[in-house]
């Protein structure tokens, strides 16, 4: 990304290393750690201890946890602790917590007093693989999720595995399923590795973490320096999108009882469904996908609304746009997605 280019710290312990880091970036001495009360009591001793070391002065913030904080009540609390505290423009922000957290502090950081830099230390799985890097942020709107934000690239990425060995079981799944897209995107063979090591997933064991993050963030890297603000129509940073017709609308459908990463899972399953009536992916690769959330004893799908209230959902403005799986190719963008293939593609929720 040129001058906007940042290195990602991936791996086992790495938060120690916090305070360094940022006094190698020269950030200012003042800095504002926003954390939800889950990732504040595992990662913010550690990462206050580092960042002590290093001299700086900090204003650590606890939200609580959860996608409905992901809001513009929210993040004016935050301003307004901000201003109390009389951060001046002359500060930074670190995220420290998951993709909410990841999303709000963005938003917050990129807002206040036209913008704070930003560093990223993401502590769940889905934002070690994902919503740390890329510079999205946002807070959801009551019409819409992720309506109302910004790019707003961090200085860098710090991802410490050891910090997942507290993550709930849910979350994990839940990142899992923002993994299992990824193969769909551009590396085919990822599903093997991943199918390989299901269970080390599972209970985040670091090393597979590790490779499989390093794949994942590879994949997106390339996507988001080729497409930095995804304007590129038909490929580029949207494929990262896959899945995500179905599972943005599934997760908002749920008024949030699906996760992020449940809703895409069950959104690259149903698209993936789509993608072999069109004849654009084997059956038998479906149910590669099918089998890695059977494996997982996953029951969520049961949380998913109906195809007929998906479908008045999904086509209720202008042709909704789809991300197609192309398996093994890479998937491909398209508008022409009809109501009815929609409704007959989510029968396969029936069968998991
Ligand atoms: N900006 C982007 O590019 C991008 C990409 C993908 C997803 N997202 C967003 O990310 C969000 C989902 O992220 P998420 O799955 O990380 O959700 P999350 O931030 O809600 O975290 C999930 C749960 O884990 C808890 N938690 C965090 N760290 C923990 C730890 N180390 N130990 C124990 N518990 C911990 C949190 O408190 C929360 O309860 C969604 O809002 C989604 O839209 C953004
Ligand atoms: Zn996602």
């Amino acid at each position: 990304l040129g001058e906007r280019s940042y290195d990602i710290h991936l791996g086992a312990g790495v938060v120690t290393s916090l305070g360094a880091l940022c006094l190698r970036h020269r950030l200012p001495k003042r800095l504002v750690i926003l954390a939800d009360t889950n990732s504040a009591r595992v990662a913010l001793p550690p990462a206050l201890a580092s960042l002590r070391r290093a001299g700086f002065d900090i204003l650590p913030i606890t939200m609580p946890a959860g996608e409905r904080q992901k809001s513009l009540s929210r993040a004016g609390k935050i301003h307004a602790e901000m201003l109390r505290a009389r951060v001046p423009r002359s500060a930074a922000m670190i995220a420290l917590g998951g993709g909410v957290v990841g999303d709000v502090a963005g938003f917050v950081a990129s807002t206040y007093r036209r913008g704070l830099p930003l560093v990223q230390c993401p502590t769940t799985l889905l934002s070690q693989v994902d919503s740390s890097v890329g510079g999205k942020n946002g807070v959801n709107h009551p019409a819409a999720k992720n309506a109302v934000g910004t790019f707003h690239q961090p200085v860098f990425v710090l991802a410490d595995t050891d910090l997942l060995v507290t993550l709930p079981r849910r979350d994990i799944v839940s990142g899992i399923g923002e993994i299992i897209k990824y193969p769909l995107v551009d590396d085919p063979g990822l599903l093997e590795f991943i199918e390989e090591h299901l269970e080390d997933l599972a209970s985040v064991d670091g090393a597979a973490v590790g490779t499989i993050a390093a794949r994942c963030l590879a994949i997106k890297t390339r996507l988001v320096s080729q497409d930095e603000r995804e304007t590129k129509p038909d490929g580029g940073r949207a494929l990262l999108n896959v899945g995500h017709t179905v599972g943005h609308a599934l997760e908002s459908l749920s008024r949030y009882s699906l996760r992020h990463g449940e809703a895409v899972f069950l959104g690259v399953i149903v698209e993936g469904s789509i993608a072999v009536r069109r004849g654009w992916m084997q059956e038998a690769d479906l149910n590669r996908f099918v089998n890695a959330y059977r494996r997982l004893r996953c029951r969520f799908h049961s949380r998913a609304v109906g195809g007929t209230i998906l479908v008045k959902y999904l086509f209720k403005g202008s042709a909704p746009r789809f991300v197609l799986p192309r398996f093994p190719h890479q998937a491909g963008v398209v508008t022409d997605v009809t109501p009815a293939e929609v409704k007959s593609a989510m029968r396969v929720l029936r069968s998991l």
